[in-house]
């Protein structure tokens, strides 16, 4: 007994140091801090939050703490920008300071800090300008990406009507498509649908995102010391995006081979030149270590996030079978049966524009961004915020604000039409984000999403394997993504 009491007297003093010695902390700094909940040690606001919805838990405390506030994921400070102001007045007026990535313990496991999603600096400036301008370079050659995506979408035609209307998961179809515009223009070359090596890319890319909506993988953000020690799901997938790694680096491998400097055949090409040109340079940021990632960043960038919209938007079809059959009245007005659909036809087909948007729009495919940081201490509407203090600018608030998109929960294309039926532009359709580090694929993303979805719907008629009503477009929320629930569908040759 007398064992017992003092071990307890002992932890309570402890706990009352350790917040004692917290709340010491947060006000012994002299300028104001966002407001937030209160912490506790080492868990923080675990408690308060829903860890298989976030996005829900932050909604929520923005009601009671307002558009810029504090949340604690385990030891892990987050400042949280809800709200279609403070996201536009962080990410473009004061761009600068937030152009930081703040990376989640499992985004550095995955992706170290060496690709130009993660990294910061100047290897993140050269490497952002270094596959801009490499993209657009790419995009001019013989083949432009807007051609090479409507072949894409041609063969994967072909492969849908040979299902010959039998349902089925649409989800390799379109991971196949979509990876092979990105493989193209790394790699240099699409594969074959059938090629080994490529499928097992594939599936290794699928059995992730599978693995990232597990409890484990959520938790691995709170507590990532702990969780490197047991094993899960998380270990999977930090094995499978090793792999992912070593296949890149093979392919380098052969590219060093047969690399001929006057005749870039794809960014690795350009890449391996570019290292060539900064040779004499000891501080080049441009080293084996960092093209492996880029490269490893943009085939991940470029294939989950359009492959899942492409997946989603298909799936909301379903529901709305007079939503398809409208946009498939103005393809048969403006491209016809026979021609591929392509950019320029997009001016003259308002109502299918305003659907991809739409999609866009409901899915908030990545309702958190892609997490930021302040790349120095600052000032932001009264609030100090020291450097390297990671942010959450909820693309979900400017998403389904309420002002701009009335209803915002329901889906519907009249979010971007104008009365006349013309499209209406908005400043809130933020899926690829804004400012300084604004999605670096945006413009193939957008094409590739209108040309598939053209191509699509001018060929087949989506027939639901349960009644359209009853066709559930909730999102499953994973670790940093919304995902749809998996279905099987009908293609009915048109
Ligand atoms: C529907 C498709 C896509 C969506 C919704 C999307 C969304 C996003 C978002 C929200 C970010 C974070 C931006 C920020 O920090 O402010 C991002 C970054 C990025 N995206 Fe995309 N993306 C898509 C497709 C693509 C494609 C096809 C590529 C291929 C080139 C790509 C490459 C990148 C890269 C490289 C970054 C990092 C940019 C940086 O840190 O400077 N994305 N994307
Ligand atoms: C349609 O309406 C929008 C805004 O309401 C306007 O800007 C546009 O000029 C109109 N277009 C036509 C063709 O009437």
């Amino acid at each position: 007994m007398e064992l017992l009491g003092t071990t307890t007297i002992f932890l309570l003093v402890c706990i009352a140091c350790l917040l004692l010695f917290t709340t010491w902390r947060r006000t012994s700094q002299k300028q104001k801090q966002p407001p937030g909940p209160t912490t506790l040690p080492i868990v923080g606001n675990i408690f308060q939050l829903n860890l298989r919805n976030l996005p829900e838990s932050l909604k929520k405390l923005s009601k009671e703490y307002g558009s810029v506030f504090t949340v604690y994921l385990g030891p892990q400070k987050v400042v949280v920008l809800y709200g279609y102001d403070v996201v536009k007045e962080a990410l473009i007026d004061q761009g600068d300071d937030f152009s930081g990535r703040g990376n989640l313990p499992l985004i550095k496991k995955l992706l170290k800090e060496k690709g130009i999603v993660t990294s910061n600096g100047e290897t993140w400036k050269q490497l952002r300008r270094f596959a801009l301008t490499t993209l657009r370079d790419f995009g001019m050659g013989k083949k432009s990406i807007e051609e090479r995506i409507q072949e894409e979408a041609h063969f994967l035609v072909e492969r849908i009507r040979n299902t010959h209307a039998q349902p089925f998961n649409p989800i390799n179809f379109l991971v196949h498509a979509v990876a092979n515009i990105i493989c193209s223009i790394i790699f240099g070359d699409r594969f074959d649908y059938e090629d080994e090596k490529f499928i097992t890319l594939i599936d290794l890319l699928n059995e992730n995102n599978d693995l990232q909506s597990t409890v484990q993988v959520q938790i691995y953000n709170f507590f990532p010391t702990v969780m490197d020690y047991l094993p899960g799901p998380h270990q999977k997938l930090i094995e499978n995006t090793e792999k992912l790694n070593q296949f890149v680096q093979k392919i380098i491998a052969e590219h060093q081979k047969t690399l001929d400097p006057t005749c870039p055949r794809d960014f690795i090409d350009a890449f391996l030149n570019k290292m060539e040109q900064e040779k004499g340079n000891g501080h080049s940021e441009f080293t084996t270590e960092t093209l492996s990632r880029t490269t490893v960043d943009l085939f991940l960038a470029g294939t989950q996030t359009t492959s899942i919209t492409l997946r989603y938007g298909l799936l909301i079809l379903q529901k709305y079978p007079e939503i398809a059959e409208r946009m498939q009245k103005e393809i048969d007005c403006v491209t016809g049966r026979d021609r591929s659909p392509c950019m320029a036809d997009r001016s003259r087909m308002p109502y299918t524009d305003a659907v991809a948007h739409e999609i866009q729009r409901f899915i908030d495919f990545l309702p958190f961004n892609v997490p930021r940081c302040v790349i120095k201490d600052i000032k932001f509407r009264d609030y100090f915020i020291p450097k390297d203090t990671m942010i959450f600018p909820m693309l979900s608030s400017v998403l389904y604000d309420r002002k701009e998109f009335p209803n915002p929960e329901k889906f519907d294309p009249g979010h971007f039409l104008n009365a006349n039926g013309t499209f209406k532009k908005s400043d809130y359709f933020m899926p690829f984000s804004a400012g300084k580090r604004i999605c670096a694929g945006e413009g193939l993303a957008r094409m590739e999403i209108f040309i598939f979805l053209t191509a699509i719907l001018q060929n087949f008629t989506l027939k639901p394997t349960v009644d359209h009503k009853d066709v559930d477009i909730s999102p499953i929320v994973s670790a940093l993504v919304n995902l749809p629930r998996p279905y099987e569908v009908s293609f009915l040759p048109r």
